[in-house]
């Protein structure tokens, strides 16, 4: 298998040559990544040569509606579905939220959801709310000193009302990469549709949907090196099921259903941006191939380049006693969003790495849920460091000095 060029990588990310940030070191990738060069450009040369009302028989506005539908079927193309099947809104909460509106048209008082306590609460609130409309909420809950959710346990919660399981691909707090494929198997299985939340999972590489088999899959564009955009991937079947949430005249359209706010044009266009930078990093990797070879052939390069650099992270962390680790500390088993519980609060231990040019955060990050159920006073929060293929093992090296140095 090909090893990450990481020169390479960098020198796609202006970013990195950014005069005000050199000597500081990024570790709140899953607040927001970095964006790509070919996004940038893309932007660029959308507000300065193609702003204007896309779709129309003009040249600018022919080139913009086009850039748009190349950016939903490329990424579709690299995620394993099809075109019509993905669809962009102003973010991921409110791709969620829109969308359990409409599970509360589709649903009947009495039939029941399952939500997770792992969750962001982006994948959680808008659900639980169904309750309101008679909807039963039943939780599937982490375990609460390993942040784990044991597949086995949403199995006993599983009968022939539950329509729906929602649940993390990854949760922004305790990193682990849940089993999408064999959770989904089993929802299925009982007759329930899944929504799977992949924002803390896709900036490590697009999983390939199609193969994971969920019925709904979202990530956030703006953490995955793109423009600050919620993609959601609804597959069709699902799709037709669920009432119009748009215009009525854009009903018959699938990837319009379920999103009621007009796009956001040069942010969407840009977006194709996110594949001309994955088609870059195969090919420079001497990888060819379709959309769906390139995605995986991405995600297992990016994987491998993470995982050598956070094993040694997370050994020293686990041989600590003054914090806790939340989750696995095997790299293979997560992402390297990792949060730490520190018994004081974390957020003036992250103002002192700043000291030291280390970019990281503390608080809840809207995971209160999980903090809460593993012990985890989320007024306190967690001290989050994360990162993506993009860091640099020498990044790694000052984190861990100015982690003895503040800890
Ligand atoms: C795991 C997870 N899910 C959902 C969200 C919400 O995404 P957005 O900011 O696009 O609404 C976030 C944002 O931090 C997240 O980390």
């Amino acid at each position: 298998m090909s090893v990450l060029d990481i020169d390479f990588v960098r020198a796609q990310f202006p970013a990195f040559s950014e005069p005000s940030l050199q000597g500081q070191a990024f570790f709140e990738n899953a607040g927001g990544s970095y964006t790509c060069r070919q996004v940038i450009d893309r932007l660029t040369r959308f507000y300065t040569q193609r702003k204007v009302q896309p779709y129309a028989p003009y040249e600018a506005s022919r080139l913009a509606g086009a850039e748009m539908d190349e950016a939903r079927s490329r990424l579709a193309a690299l995620m394993g579905v099809a075109t019509e099947e993905l669809s962009f809104g102003p973010s991921t909460t409110q791709n969620t939220y829109v969308l359990a509106q409409a599970f509360r048209q589709f649903l009947k008082p009495g039939e029941a959801i399952v939500v997770t306590n792992q969750d962001h609460e982006a994948n959680s609130g808008p659900w639980r709310r169904l309750a309101d409309a008679g909807i039963e909420v039943r939780e599937w809950q982490i375990d609460p000193q390993t942040g784990s959710l044991d597949p086995a346990q949403l199995e006993n919660l599983l009968d022939d009302k539950v329509r729906l399981v929602c649940f993390p691909h990854c949760s922004n707090v305790v990193g682990e990469i849940n089993p999408v494929a064999e959770i989904t198997a089993i929802a299925h299985a009982a007759g329930a549709f899944v929504c799977v939340d992949g924002v803390s999972y896709a900036p490590h590489g697009l999983p390939n949907v199609d193969d994971l088999g969920a019925d709904v899959y979202l990530f956030s564009a703006y953490k995955t090196y793109g423009p600050h955009q919620g993609v959601m991937v609804i597959r069709r079947v699902l799709g037709e099921l669920l009432p119009n949430q748009a215009h009525h005249f854009n009903g018959d359209t699938l990837y319009k259903r379920f999103t009621p706010a007009g796009p956001d044009h040069a942010q969407v266009a840009a977006c194709a941006g996110i594949a001309d930078y994955f088609e870059a990093l195969a090919a420079h990797h001497g990888h060819q191939g379709d959309a769906a070879g390139t995605g995986a052939f991405v995600h297992d390069l990016m994987r491998a380049h993470e995982v050598d650099l956070l094993q040694p992270l997370l050994d020293r962390l686990v041989a600590r006693n003054d914090l806790r680790l939340l989750g696995p500390s095997d790299a293979s088993r997560r992402a390297p969003t990792v949060a730490l519980a520190l018994g004081r609060p974390a957020e003036p231990v992250a103002a002192h790495l700043a000291e030291f040019g280390i970019m990281a955060g503390g608080g809840d990050f809207y995971a209160q849920r999980p903090l809460e159920a593993m012990g985890v006073d989320p007024a306190q929060g967690v001290l989050r460091i994360s990162f993506t293929h993009y860091t640099s093992s020498a990044e790694v090296e000052k984190l861990t000095e100015a982690l003895d140095r503040v800890l």
